[in-house]
């Protein structure tokens, strides 16, 4: 069965105390570990205070550059998230837009976090809804394959080993539906995903592919996740926003701990 991982990117919010309060408070109110990986992306001047108070807590970086040391005023290191941080945020249109980042980039961070042996979870996604309207699975494919989605896929993950494309993790987090409120169904997000694993087929393995964890993000929240968890391919979210409140974060949790237990029991029966 593969990961199941609830990740909360917390941008450019948060202070001190509210870093705190929130992975005090998720960790506090969550047994479901065990069977969710959850991860912090908080601003990175907190992961040192965060990870001294909380060892327990996985930790992510919401970005990195791809240099590892040098004139690189205001940027940050792989290298300095040693014993940190596992977990990297690479791609995520916020960076493309507001801060310009190419497809090189992104590339090359994506090989620089992984050769620091820490996970990136690549961001992408389209800046328009694709009309998949009823289509069949192979045109579904075609679309994403042509469409900007595809293209980022393949441009930042140019270059990778298969043991590297084995420690990534995706997230499909279309733009139109980041911050904006109007979360992509779980059926249209399920189609997409479905079609981007088996873009990682053609661009990995097979193994890879049934292996590498496929989350949603954009606009999650307590009442979207359902939506999204009863979907086998769908292994969990990136949530933005929502990752701020502790009982609603806990509460996204525990709905994909919840549905992965029961995909289990069924699994098994
Ligand atoms: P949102 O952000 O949940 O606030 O839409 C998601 C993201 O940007 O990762």
């Amino acid at each position: 069965m593969r990961e199941t991982i609830v990740a909360g990117n917390w941008k450019m919010n948060t202070t001190i105390a509210d870093a705190m309060a929130i992975v005090g408070g998720v960790l506090r109110r969550n047994d479901e570990f065990g069977r969710v990986k959850v991860i912090f992306l908080p601003p990175s001047i907190w992961l040192v205070p965060i990870k001294e108070r909380y060892r327990s807590a996985t930790l992510g970086a919401q970005n990195i550059y791809s240099h590892l040391r040098g004139p690189y005023t205001g940027e940050l290191s792989v290298e300095m998230l040693h014993a940190i941080a596992k977990y990297v945020l690479v791609g995520h249109s916020e960076r493309r837009t507001v801060f310009g980042e190419d497809h090189a980039l992104i590339n090359a961070k994506l090989k620089t976090v992984l050769q620091a042996n820490l996970r990136p979870i690549l961001a992408v996604g389209e800046e328009a809804k694709l009309n998949i309207g009823k289509k069949e699975k192979r045109d579904i494919l075609a679309l994403v394959k042509k469409s900007e989605l595809g293209r980022s896929l393949v441009s930042a993950t140019r270059g990778l080993s298969h043991s590297q494309w084995s420690k990534m993790v995706l997230a499909y987090e279309p733009v139109w539906a980041i911050g904006s409120g109007q979360a992509a169904s779980g059926n249209y997000a399920n189609s997409i995903i479905g079609a981007l694993r088996a873009m990682v087929v053609q661009l990995a393995n097979d193994k890879v592919a049934t292996n590498i964890p496929i989350l949603y993000g954009g606009s999650v929240s307590r009442y979207t996740a359902p939506d999204f968890a009863q979907f086998e391919n769908i292994d969990g979210v990136l949530v933005g926003n929502a990752s701020l409140r502790v009982a609603e974060f806990s509460n996204i949790i525990e709905i994909f701990a919840l549905a992965r237990a029961r995909r289990k029991n069924e699994n098994s029966a």
